[in-house]
């Protein structure tokens, strides 16, 4: 096998700045684009992103059509309502304002919109047919208000395949939205819950896409178009991952705690843009391979504080309580880089503290006490799975290849069974 030699970084144009969302009426008259379809959630329609887009669209006199059915975790049945009603309204373009779930619909419905084909067409290998975006799609403006997936930066979309239980996902880099607007004015309102949930998902996107198999020990695509989003941790990567890293590590807590701390609010929005151009190429690993079929396989779970009219883990939450889990087993495999992260999470500046035996737990140890400071459930037993439930979710992670192979740690059937033993409990109360 020839080994790869390169890395090719790719990224949504992203403006970042407090109040940029008031400029979106001018980028889209600016394009020439006089007609868009605006995607939203139901919670956000009223509040202060959606009302300022509007407002936006109309002084720049820009038709356009409110498109609030956006599921919270979409599923491949929200998403295909959200196409048909895309490809009905002679669009020119699509502007999208809230978090990853509905940035992830406006890039679902501007594929299909753009190229219709049957819905599992595009869907990543195994679990569909993974075939690549034909060309380019029509311009999508995407507008955090969470900090979030990063989901303004790459070319992925996420949805549950509602029969089989299970989370995946379409990855292209046509996908990728045309402009980014990252406004620290949009998260105000996250409710504390939300707030934690995405939070911590910035920083598992940043911990895993920096502890990912280094990109030079992938395979060497034969043409350059077949070299895939997700390569593996590369230098370029690594900057923004460990950037990332460290802005949470700062900020995550008063974020939460304190939504009207500017500053703190503004580092969140940054960290999650940033760790999203790590992520968006180099990948993340297991604890997001792990929490697919968590989240997909949710009993009655409902967070408190969250306005939701089913039962949900919140994206967030279910990739942070594999976490300890999985970098207590991964540590061995590039210790120096646990150990960085951990210091970066506050584990102590002298890394002659820090053997490689324990760089592992030591990052756990680290990761563990965010969690508590942010009231998040003790492991998979406190949302509702137990034991029984292992074989589900190690079969239901086994499918999830695209991101399981970038762990720095070959993870077979047996160890993913003890990962989600271990997971059932994050902490000794
Ligand atoms: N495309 C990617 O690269 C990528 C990366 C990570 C996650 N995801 C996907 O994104 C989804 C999760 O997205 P998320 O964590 O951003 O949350 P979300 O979009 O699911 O929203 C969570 C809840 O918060 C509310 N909310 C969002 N912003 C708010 C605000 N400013 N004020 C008040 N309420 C607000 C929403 O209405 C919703 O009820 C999952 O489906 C996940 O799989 C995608």
């Amino acid at each position: 096998m020839k080994k790869e030699y390169a890395v090719q970084m790719a990224s949504s144009n992203l403006r970042y700045g407090t109040g940029v969302t008031r400029e979106v009426g001018m980028d889209l008259k600016d394009r020439g684009i006089q007609r868009v379809l605006v995607f939203t959630d139901r919670n956000l329609a009223n509040l202060h992103p959606v009302i300022t887009v509007r407002e936006a669209l109309e002084q720049e006199k820009i038709e356009y059509d409110l498109y609030d059915g956006v599921r919270v975790e979409p599923t491949d049945v929200s998403m295909k309502e959200a196409i048909a009603y895309a490809q009905h309204g002679n669009y020119e373009g699509f502007v999208a304002v809230g978090g990853g779930s509905v940035i992830d619909t406006a890039k679902a419905a501007n594929l299909y919109a753009s190229y219709p084909a049957d819905f599992m067409t595009y869907i990543n290998a195994p679990i569909g047919q993974g075939r690549p975006v034909p060309g380019p799609v029509k311009p999508l403006i995407a507008i955090p208000t969470t900090a979030g997936t990063g989901s303004e930066t790459t070319g992925v979309a996420i949805m549950d395949l509602t029969d089989r239980h299970a989370k995946t996902g379409i990855a292209h880099r046509y996908l990728k939205p045309t402009l980014g607007l990252v406004d620290p004015e949009n998260t105000r309102t996250m409710p504390p819950v939300v707030a934690a949930a995405s939070g911590l998902d910035v920083l598992c996107h940043a911990l895993e896409s920096y502890t990912a198999i280094p990109f030079n020990q992938r395979p060497r695509p034969e043409r350059p178009i077949y070299r895939p989003a997700y390569q593996g941790s590369n230098p370029i990567s690594d900057m923004w991952a460990l950037k990332a890293i460290q802005l949470t590590s700062q900020n995550i807590v008063e974020a939460v705690r304190n939504p009207e701390n500017e500053e703190a609010r503004s580092n969140m929005i940054l960290a999650s843009s940033m760790a999203g151009m790590g992520f968006g190429n180099a990948g993340v690993h297991l604890c997001h391979g792990m929490s697919y079929p968590v989240s997909g396989m949710v009993k009655s779970y409902q967070p408190p504080g969250m306005k939701t009219d089913h039962p949900i883990v919140p994206h967030g939450i279910s990739v942070i309580l594999n976490a300890p889990a999985v970098f207590r087993f991964t540590g061995s495999a590039c210790p120096e880089r646990h150990k960085h992260a951990a210091i970066l999470l506050g584990a102590g500046d002298d890394s002659k503290d820090i053997s490689p035996e324990e760089a592992g737990s030591i990052l756990c140890r680290q990761i563990t006490h965010l969690m508590k400071q942010l009231d998040i459930p003790n492991g998979l037993s406190a949302i509702g799975y137990t034991r029984d439930d292992i074989p589900a979710l190690v079969q239901g992670t086994l499918p999830q290849h695209r991101v399981t192979k970038l762990s720095p740690k070959v993870a077979s059937e047996e160890d993913l069974y003890r990962l989600f033993e271990d997971a059932m409990v994050a902490w000794e109360e």
